[in-house]
């Protein structure tokens, strides 16, 4: 079965066709945990980290986006990797502080942080926030002044129209991230005035899946020159310049991957320009990617549950769909739906013979995760793949959109499985419901 050439060549399968992660067979995995599931592969998230770790200069820090996928074991992952964490909401700290982050390896960036979260990470004793408003450093400023703390800032700045890119705009345009370039000066007299923050520096994210390198570099060139303003209106070294995530993963075909060799060749280039500035003499850089460390990581399997064909064109219905996979499907945002790679997990080494389109279990047409896919003859009972599914999957789909079980986490090493979540299922959400008032009791 032809898989698209940016598909890792980490995949691998046995001679009787079946996929393997690490040791394991996808079809053993799938007995044992049931389906749908998403499977991880942990070398391949460890290949990605040290691969990036390798182009990035020393003074460049990863903060691992927890949004990307929140697992605990991605967290500790990264934790064990020396990465600090990327937060953006109190669930995420909740989660990264579980997974054994201390509160001054994370910051918390993204907008609409309400005052009960920002008391929570401040009395916490958070790392760093990008600040996002001036109501928001407003804010920062009364709640750590309420604490008697002082809190350490960064803004985070939409710069101008130039540096902009990637398949989903977050800056360079009107948008609610960050406070636009235009104020910047304004924003800083403000951190200035306020009493309980201390300025760390600057934050710039203009957006995600981007392919090119050139395009990052780009942007983290005009980060550099922001920051430089900044580090002159405000009369002080910049100790935080932090570049965003973004870094693209291919998802279809006629993607290319991310030239990481192009990358560290341009900030080598960025790092010897501000090599004798004042201005950058203690800066710690960073970036704070998410899809780029996981994304190819994951798998996400589900059975084929029954096949049919309607007025000539068969379908092949799955256990599970755009409930756990909304991106797959087409309705995260993308303006033309393109299928993801995907295949018969259990018959990778069969030639494409049909075509076909792949859907969900629920009643809505939206719930198509390929359509006129070519694949292998299926037969109700195999698994369907689809890779690259590690990073906004799960969390990022209505999962309890027609209540179905949520698919279970598998984190795979070598030769051993670990459940890393478990499925949920109905009871689960029955139990949730537990104290409802009386008067919605039963009819008599
Ligand atoms: C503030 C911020 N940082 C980091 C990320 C991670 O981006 P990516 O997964 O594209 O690397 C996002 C994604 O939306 C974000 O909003």
């Amino acid at each position: 079965m032809n898989l698209p050439a940016f598909i890792s060549s980490d995949w691998k399968w046995d001679s009787t066709g079946q996929l393997l992660v690490g040791d394991m067979t996808v079809s053993s995995l799938a007995m044992r945990h049931g389906t749908p599931i998403f499977v991880y592969d942990r070398h391949m998230a460890e290949r990605r980290y040290e691969e990036l770790r390798a182009a990035l200069p020393s003074r460049f820090a990863i903060s691992y986006s927890v949004k990307a996928n929140p697992n605990p074991a991605f967290l500790r992952f990264f934790l064990q990797k020396g990465c600090g964490l990327e937060i953006a909401s109190w669930g995420e700290f909740f989660q990264a502080q579980s997974a054994g982050c201390l509160a001054r390896d994370i910051l918390f960036a993204g907008p609409g942080k309400t005052e009960s979260e920002l008391e929570l990470v401040i009395a916490h004793g958070i790392g760093e926030i990008h600040v996002e408003s001036e109501l928001e450093i407003e804010r920062v400023n009364a709640i750590s002044k309420k604490l008697g703390v002082r809190t350490e800032i960064a803004v985070r700045i939409n710069p101008t129209e130039e540096g902009q890119g990637g398949a989903m705009r977050m800056g360079g345009k009107s948008a609610p991230f960050g406070i636009d370039e235009e104020r910047l000066e304004d924003a800083l007299t403000l951190v200035g005035r306020s009493s309980n923050l201390d300025f760390r520096g600057i934050h710039l994210f203009v957006g995600t899946q981007i392919l090119d390198s050139g395009l990052l570099l780009a942007q983290y060139q005009k980060g550099i020159d922001i920051a430089r303003r900044a580090a002159s209106l405000m009369r002080f070294p910049i100790q935080t310049l932090d570049f965003g995530g973004g870094l693209g993963i291919p998802y279809f075909v006629g993607d290319s991957e991310l030239d990481l060799d192009l990358l560290r060749k341009g900030l080598s280039g960025l790092m010897s320009q501000i090599e004798n500035e004042n201005a950058f003499a203690s800066t710690k850089f960073m970036i704070e990617p998410g899809r780029f460390l996981v994304g190819e990581a994951g798998l996400y399997v589900a059975r084929i549950n029954d096949i049919k064909i309607s007025r000539g064109k068969k379908y092949l219905i799955l256990d599970g769909g755009m409930n756990h996979h909304l991106a797959a499907s087409g309705n995260l945002g993308q303006v033309i739906k393109r299928n993801f790679p995907m295949a018969i997990l259990n018959k990778m080494n069969h030639e494409a013979f049909e075509t076909v389109d792949i859907v969900g279990p629920l009643c809505t047409p939206l719930d198509t995760l390929g359509r006129s896919v070519q694949l292998p003859i299926a037969e109700v009972g195999d698994l369907i793949g689809i890779f690259q599914a590690g990073a906004y999957t799960r969390t990022a789909s209505p999962l309890g959109f027609l209540s179905h079980p949520t698919p279970a986490e598998i984190w795979v090493e070598d030769s051993q499985d670990f459940v890393i979540r478990r499925r949920g299922i109905a009871e689960d959400w029955v139990r949730d419901t537990q104290s409802l008032p009386s008067m919605v009791g039963p009819v008599s």
